[in-house]
């Protein structure tokens, strides 16, 4: 194999850490539950049952060991569960091996590994180029048993009653200060809500997440539960961090979700999440309601490419729980790798992995033996390739808006890059059933006798006299062109 360019590119882009949205944009996250990616002893068998939710032993050694799997198939950034001190032992609702029942920010959860081993992961990313996000949480510390026995004084650095808002259910999502001053919760685990608006609380916060950042050169952060802290606590804590920001909140209507972006960098694109599965899950779902979204994003939010485009997550269902068709599974991790913003593929996704929901969608990824050739791991690998291709070429790729150039009830072309170096993405929700047949595919910005590589099958393609590309559309497969005179040197389907 041809060494890749981009290789090049990041070697030259200076020190890793401290990155900014614009660094940001280009990569391609692998997002990892650091309980379950990799332990230290290389295990492919060691056990672990998800509907348990018990500790299987994973850690930032194993992470570290296992980095040429999640690099060989072109991602560049690793995203790691919470690294802070969570609480001990077994509640009602299992344990706190996900990293998000944080109780000290000044103590590591020390399951995963220590200082040293954390420091040695984050040198290990950046040796090779890529960049670190880590998993915080701020809208709360979590205590196991209900409201009424909380023990303040556990908590640090906030250890008392007055850091918090007083106890509440969120009962009502449509009522904001319901969701931002009551708690998260059961009365197993409760999630004892900060109080945000504390100056002694929001300063508290804005020197920890400088010295976290700083301690373990931390290139990037995803942060937890946005949605239910005040929007005016973001833009201080985005900017005390130093680094890009993205923010879950959970909610797939982009006028309640887009607005946050006004106050982070980034936020997680849950608005086209819900359009992407409801597309690709059957042949019956809706390519038109997920073309029309991908434009409302991109005139709602401050700006589609710094988004987080993803699939699967931890919190939501598998989609092989929905669909077991592997060529819906093809086109939607397509889609993920190609649409703008920064793509994110969740651990075990690329091995076609099933789960509904938490705690079932968090396997230990090492029983799938790390398997390079696995048909969706191929797939990320070589859409990967292009994607980091396609902005070596021509860095505007990144902030060139995609748009639905044509869509059918089971047909979605998008194009993304300036004429001459523009990626266009052929997808299908028909299933591995998909007949056979030539979509003559207009809008590309190709013209007469134009070049152009298929490059998940090889194939070359020669435009017609009015520039239409003729793509050959099989089994439901996702297709995806780039010109083929942009690809020499590449080592993409051996050019
Ligand atoms: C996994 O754990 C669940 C919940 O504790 C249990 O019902 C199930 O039998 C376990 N499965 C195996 C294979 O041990
Ligand atoms: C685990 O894998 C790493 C990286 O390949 C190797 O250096 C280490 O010796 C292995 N450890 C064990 C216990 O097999
Ligand atoms: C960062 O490291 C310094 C020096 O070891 C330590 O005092 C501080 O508590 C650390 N802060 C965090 C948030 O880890």
């Amino acid at each position: 194999m041809k060494a890749p360019l981009f290789l090049a590119a990041a070697a030259l882009a200076g020190p890793a850490y401290a990155a900014t949205p614009a660094e940001w944009r280009s990569k391609i996250v692998y997002q990892v539950i650091t309980d379950r990616f990799a332990r230290a002893d290389n295990s492919t068998t060691a056990a672990c049952n998800a509907s348990d939710r018990q500790y299987c032993g994973g850690s930032y050694r194993g992470i570290i060991n296992r980095l040429d799997y999640i690099q060989n198939m072109g991602f560049t950034a690793v995203w790691i569960s919470p690294i802070t001190y969570n609480l001990e032992g077994d509640t009602g609702d299992g344990t706190a091996y996900h990293g998000y029942w944080q109780q000290d920010l000044y103590r590591l959860n020390e399951n995963f590994g220590t200082a040293e081993d954390l420091k040695a992961l984050s040198t290990a990313i950046h040796d090779r180029g890529m960049y670190l996000m880590v998993d915080i949480v701020v809208n709360h510390n979590a205590w196991p048993g209900d409201y009424t026995t909380v023990d303040y004084s556990k908590f640090n650095p906030f250890n008392s009653q007055g850091d918090y808002h007083s106890y509440c259910e969120i009962t009502n999502y449509d009522d904001q200060e319901n969701v931002e001053d009551c708690w998260l919760g059961s009365s197993n685990v409760e999630l004892v809500d900060l109080n945000t608006d504390s100056s002694a609380v929001i300063s508290g916060y804005n020197s920890w997440i400088t010295d976290l950042v700083s301690n373990y050169s931390i290139d990037g952060l995803r942060i937890d539960t946005v949605k239910h802290v005040d929007k005016a606590f973001w833009p201080d804590f985005n900017a005390a961090a130093g680094v890009f920001c993205t923010g879950e909140i959970f909610d797939g209507d982009p006028a309640y979700t887009c607005p946050y972006q006004d106050y982070l960098d980034s936020v997680l694109n849950y608005p086209i999440y819900y359009s992407l599965i409801r597309a690709f899950t059957s042949p019956s779902g809706s390519i038109s309601d997920l073309a029309s979204m991908i434009n409302t994003v991109k005139s709602t939010c401050k700006d589609s490419t710094l988004l987080g485009t993803f699939a699967e997550n931890h919190d939501v269902t598998r989609f092989a729980s929905l669909t077991s068709d592997l060529s819906q599974a093809r086109n939607v991790l397509a889609f993920v790798l190609l649409h703008d913003g920064i793509p994110i593929v969740f651990q075990g996704q690329e091995q076609h992995y099933a789960g509904t929901g938490d705690p079932d969608n968090r396997a230990a990824l090492w029983l799938s033996g790390y398997d390079a050739s696995a048909p969706l791991a191929r797939l990320a690998a070589s859409v990967n390739q292009i994607r980091n291709h396609a902005l070596y070429v021509d860095a505007a790729y990144l902030t060139y808006k995609n748009y639905p150039i044509y869509s059918d009830a089971n047909t979605l072309a998008l194009r993304k890059g300036f004429d001459g170096a523009q990626v266009v993405a052929v997808l299908s929700n028909r299933g591995e059933s998909g007949a056979a047949y030539t979509l003559n595919l207009g809008s590309t910005g190709w013209s007469s006798g134009d070049l152009v590589v298929e490059v998940l099958t090889c194939a070359t393609l020669t435009t017609a006299s009015d520039g239409s590309v003729p793509v050959p559309m099989e089994s439901g497969l996702p297709r995806v062109l780039y010109p083929r005179d942009k690809l020499s040197g590449s080592g993409i389907c051996g050019l």
